[in-house]
């Protein structure tokens, strides 16, 4: 039976293992450098309104099914979905959901890569001192430089994921749970001293105002489809990283509480972060619709103009890195699992053929901020054209399907069994939003964004 099967590729050590492992995949990019700046592109207070509220009524409740599907089926999100559609005596082409995941990673990934590049480039500016002294021009031209060079982002996108696959090559023990251990709290201690310093800029009200104060007339269908798409990705949902790490996670843990832990984490995570940024962007008359260079323009303003601001930068930029390491190695590794158990083939080289594949997209995304800079399909770039499909359109979908199987596929003995809340109310509660709420509210969206529905 399913709920007896071990994972054939090991287990986490403990219940905090894989809080932080979860926590490493949710926490990244997404929060520190997505968050704020499609936060400037749509208007502020009204966006982040719906993106909370899609957290609480979408993300979650799509979660703890992700999670709870991939523990009890133990394998990659392909054999996972086929085990379970067997177990509840329903189409076995419910295993497209895991393949539609493996792809969706894998596009993720590639563009992931290329802005951890840009980090990583940032690790090195801050080390030679670039940022000091450095006022709106001179920090804008520092970004502006790095997206000019093909050469640069290649180069930084190469070592990036050189640096995941080598630690997705070392397997779950070995490689995902170390890596996060100190990561979380040192960030989470960074973005309250820079809060902390966004306070003494004199503009930190105006930027407080503009991340809570809603405005509905800012938003339309499109920004809450973006918002609905970012509370997705920022918690690592719909493409079965949440179920692989689940088919890790030992029998005894419970699902709902720890699901709630990591949610809870990664939105203060966003929040501080939009709480250090807008401050900044609004002292140092910025735009708050840069677009994805936002707090490449906007942070090193602050490290370049405080005491101690070299080692403060040097700091945050690295450990911007490790946050987009932990959660990349969640992008691919449902991947590497599958080619693992399907294909048999070794870890190493199952890495190695999706580092190259994953190579060689981030690269045609690194020149598209340059040379390919006029090549648009619809009217959007290649890097804005495959973040909209992927996050705004492949994961919705991924996680609707999630929700459709848990609430409705899946026998409810055996998803209350999986999941055993202590109280009855508790698992009604999710049922009732697994199989109403959350599907519908994507559907509609959805549906809205593309304009479908007008
Ligand atoms: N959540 C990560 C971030 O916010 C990105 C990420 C990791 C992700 N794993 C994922 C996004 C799976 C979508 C699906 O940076």
């Amino acid at each position: 039976m399913a709920e007896i099967t071990k994972s054939q590729h090991s287990e986490w050590s403990s219940r905090f293992a894989f809080i932080l492992a979860a926590t490493g995949s949710a926490v990244g990019l997404g929060n520190i450098w997505k968050f704020p700046y499609i936060t400037g592109e749509n208007g502020g207070g009204a966006f982040v309104l719906v993106y909370l509220l899609c957290i609480v009524a979408i993300g979650i409740p799509i979660m703890i099914a992700e999670t709870m599907l991939g523990r009890r089926g133990r394998q990659s999100p392909i054999n996972t979905m086929s085990i379970l559609a067997d177990e509840a005596k329903a189409n076995k082409n419910w295993h497209t959901v895991g393949w539609m995941g493996i792809i969706t990673g894998f596009l993720i990934l590639s563009y992931y890569s290329v802005i951890a590049g840009w980090v990583l480039s940032y690790v090195f500016k801050a080390l030679t001192g670039s940022f000091s002294g450095g006022n709106g021009e001179t920090i804008s031209a520092l970004f502006t430089d790095l997206m000019a060079s093909p050469v640069q982002q290649i180069f930084w996108h190469t070592l990036f994921l050189g640096a995941t696959m080598l630690i997705v090559a070392r397997g779950v023990q070995g490689g995902l749970e170390k890596s996060v251990r100190f990561l979380i709290p040192t960030i989470f201690v960074l973005l309250v001293l820079l809060v902390g310093y966004a306070m003494t800029t004199g503009y930190y009200q105006q930027g407080l105002d503009f991340l809570f104060k809603p405005d509905f007339s800012q938003i339309d269908s499109d920004a809450v489809l973006v918002a609905m798409g970012h509370a997705f990705f920022t918690l690592g949902l719909g493409m079965g990283a949440m179920m692989v790490y689940g088919s890790y996670l030992p029998q005894h843990v419970s699902i709902a509480k720890t699901t709630l832990i990591i949610a809870g984490a990664d939105t203060v995570i966003a929040l501080l972060a939009g709480l250090a940024i807008f401050p900044l962007v609004f002292a140092n008359g910025l735009e708050v619709s840069a677009g994805p260079g936002l707090i490449f323009q906007s942070l090193p303003l602050a490290f370049g103009n405080m005491t101690g601001g070299w080692l403060f930068g040097l700091l945050f930029f690295v450990l911007l890195f490790f946050a987009a390491l932990s959660s990349s190695i969640s992008l691919i590794e449902p991947a590497v699992a599958f080619l693992v158990e399907n294909k048999k083939i070794k870890r190493t080289t199952a890495c190695i053929v999706m580092g190259l594949m994953t190579w060689i997209l981030g690269v045609i995304v690194a020149l598209s901020f340059n040379v390919w800079s006029d090549v648009t399909f619809f009217g959007q770039g290649i890097f804005d054209l495959l973040d909209y499909i992927t996050a705004n359109l492949m994961l919705p979908i991924g996680g609707l399907c999630i929700a459709i199987f848990a609430g409705w596929i899946m026998k409810s003995k055996d998803s209350a069994h999986e999941l055993a809340m202590e109280k009855p109310q508790f698992y009604a509660l999710w049922k009732f939003l697994i199989s109403y709420i959350a599907p519908f509210a994507v559907i509609i969206v959805l549906l809205k964004g593309v304009g479908v529905l007008g």
